[in-house]
C-alpha cells in the first residue's frame, strides 16, 4: 500500500495529478466520460474580469511533439463563473477546485481574485501571469521580476487563498521571477505555461494561427519544465505545482524529484480525454516500480 496524499498550500490532496488551466474547461465535460472526484483538483480556465470570445481562428496548430493554442483566454466572465458554473460545478466535483485567474492589469488580477475570496468551493488561486496569446495583459506581467510581484502583492492583499503564481517559461532567468513572487508573498510557484511558437503554411506562405503565434504544450515541452521546476525548487522555499508536456505516471514522478509537490497535466487532456484519470489509477504501480512508498518522500529528492 502506497501514499499519493501531498499537502498543496495546506489543503490535502488525494493525489498530487491535476488537469491544467485551459484543457479541461470548467470540468462538466469531463464529468460526463468519468467520475472527475479521483483527481487531486483540477484548474479551470482562466477566468477575467469581463466575458471573453478570445482570438480568431484558427487558433490551435499541430508541432512535433505537441501543439500550439492561441485561444486568447476565451472565457465566460467572473461574475458568470460565480452565478453559473460554480453553482454547477457541485453536482459533479466535490473537493476544492483551483481557480486560474487571467488579467490585463494589476487592478483586474486583484479585484478577480476578490471576487473569488468568498467562493467557498475555490481551494487556491493560480494566478496566471503567463498567457503568451494576448496583448497588454498575460505574459507581460510575468516576464518582468516587478512586475510579477506587484501582481503578487497585490492579489495577495484581496484574498486569504492560497496563492500560487503560474510562470512563463518565455524568460531568461524563471529563478529571479520565481524569487520576486515568492519573497511578495506567494503562497506557491506554478510552473510552466506554454512556450512561444509558431507554424507557417507553405501553401498560403503565412502563417497557421490567425494571431501568427502561440504556445507551444506537449511531450516536446517536457524536459524544459522539468529544468525550470529544478531550477526555481532551489531559490524557493513554497510549494511548487509543476506541468510541461506530462503524459504519464512516471512523468509526474520525474516532476516531484525535480521539485514538485503536484503535478499539472495539459495537452494530454486533449489528446485523450481519459489521460489524467490513467495517470490516477497508474501512479501506484509506477511507485512500487521505483521503491517509493509515500511521494511526499521524492519531493526534490533528485536534486
Ligand atoms: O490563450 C489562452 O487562452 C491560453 C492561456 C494560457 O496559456 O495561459
Amino acid at each position: 500500500m502506497v501514499n499519493t496524499k501531498v499537502s498543496l498550500c495546506g489543503i490535502e490532496l488525494d493525489n498530487p495529478i491535476i488537469p491544467a488551466s485551459g484543457t479541461f474547461g470548467y470540468g462538466a465535460e469531463f464529468a460526463k466520460l468519468y467520475d472527475i472526484d479521483c483527481l487531486g483538483t483540477f484548474s479551470f480556465k482562466g477566468t477575467t474580469r469581463e466575458p471573453r470570445f478570445g482570438n480568431p481562428t484558427p487558433r490551435i496548430a499541430e508541432a512535433p511533439g505537441g501543439m500550439l493554442n492561441s485561444v486568447g483566454l476565451q472565457n465566460p466572465g467572473i461574475d458568470h463563473v460565480i452565478e453559473h458554473e460554480l453553482p454547477e460545478m457541485k453536482r459533479y466535483f466535490h473537493k476544492p477546485v483551483m481557480a486560474n485567474v487571467s488579467g490585463f492589469s494589476v487592478e483586474e488580477f486583484a479585484e478577480v481574485c476578490g471576487r473569488l475570496d468568498t467562493c467557498e468551493q475555490v481551494g487556491w488561486l493560480e494566478v496566471n501571469i503567463s498567457c503568451p496569446n494576448v496583448h497588454g495583459g498575460g505574459m507581460s506581467f510575468g516576464t518582468d521580476a516587478k512586475m510579477a510581484a506587484r501582481v503578487t502583492s497585490a492579489v495577495k492583499r484581496a484574498t486569504r487563498k492560497p496563492v500560487l503564481m503560474k510562470l512563463s517559461p518565455n524568460v531568461t532567468d524563471i529563478a529571479e521571477i520565481a524569487r520576486a513572487c515568492a519573497d511578495a508573498g506567494a503562497d506557491g510557484i506554478s510552473l510552466i505555461n506554454t512556450l512561444m511558437g509558431m507554424r507557417i503554411d507553405p501553401r498560403r506562405r503565412a502563417p497557421i494561427l490567425a494571431n501568427r503565434t502561440g504556445g507551444l504544450s506537449g511531450g516536446a515541452v517536457f524536459p524544459i519544465a522539468l529544468r525550470m521546476v529544478w531550477q526555481v525548487y532551489e531559490v524557493v522555499d513554497v510549494p511548487i505545482v509543476g506541468l510541461g508536456g506530462v503524459r504519464s505516471a512516471e512523468d509526474a514522478i520525474e516532476m516531484m524529484l525535480a521539485g514538485a509537490t503536484a503535478v499539472e497535466v495539459g495537452a494530454e487532456n486533449l489528446v485523450n480525454p481519459f489521460a489524467c484519470r490513467n495517470i490516477v489509477n497508474e501512479l501506484p504501480a509506477a511507485m512500487e516500480k521505483y521503491g517509493i512508498r509515500d511521494l511526499n518522500e521524492i519531493i526534490g529528492g533528485a536534486h
